[in-house]
């Protein structure tokens, strides 16, 4: 099995992005987990805390991910808190290096978070997974997940992302999660 951890910038229950993350759930074919991590309970980052529990959970999860899907809102021309949050924790993370990422931008003129994003995982040796990336309109279309898994043009964006990604995992020279656990 394949894990992909996923990451949503959006704490807001009815969030497009949240949305988008929980379609391609319903879309993943077999051999693939996709798996939400839960970024907003993690506590605002600061090196002097030593090993809070929700961050040990973080870096658990992130032990056993082949590969990351981030799903973040544009506030204010920048990346979420709640996401930038999540990623300060990881800086040092071992497994975060060549770790392969999948991006989902949930709105077409959000460009500015998603080019800041892009500097911060280049900066933490991500390898962002560019067949991967994949910008869907949905700000404003009202879609819930089940709208956009049943959306047959969006679903396929979707599930195409995931191939991609899903080939990255099989032909990367990283020691990957899976082959972790082969070992
Ligand atoms: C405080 C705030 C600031 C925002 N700033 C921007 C922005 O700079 N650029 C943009 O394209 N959208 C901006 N938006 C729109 C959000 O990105 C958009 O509502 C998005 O769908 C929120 O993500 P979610 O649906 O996953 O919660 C902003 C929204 C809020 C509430």
């Amino acid at each position: 099995m394949v894990e992909i951890l996923c990451f949503c910038g959006s704490l807001r229950q009815p969030s497009y992005n949240r949305a988008a993350l929980e379609a391609t759930q319903m879309l993943a074919p077999d051999g693939l987990n996709l798996r939400m991590a839960e970024l907003g309970s993690l506590p605002l980052f600061n090196p002097d805390l030593e090993g809070p529990a929700e961050v040990a959970a973080l870096a658990h999860a992130m032990a056993h991910a082949d590969g990351l899907l981030i799903a973040s809102p544009e506030y204010a021309h920048g990346i979420s808190s709640v996401l930038k949050n999540a990623l300060d924790w990881l800086v040092s993370d071992e497994n975060f290096p060549e770790m392969p990422v999948a991006l989902i931008n949930t709105s077409p003129r959000a460009s500015h978070a998603m080019a800041a994003l892009r500097e911060v995982l280049k900066t933490m040796s991500a390898n962002i997974v560019e067949p991967a990336y994949v910008t869907l309109p949905l700000l404003g279309s009202a879609l819930n997940a089940v709208g956009i898994a049943e959306n047959p043009k969006l679903a396929k964006m979707l599930q195409k992302m995931l191939d991609e990604l899903k080939i990255e995992i099989r032909e990367n020279p990283r020691l990957s999660a899976v082959q972790k656990r082969e070992v």
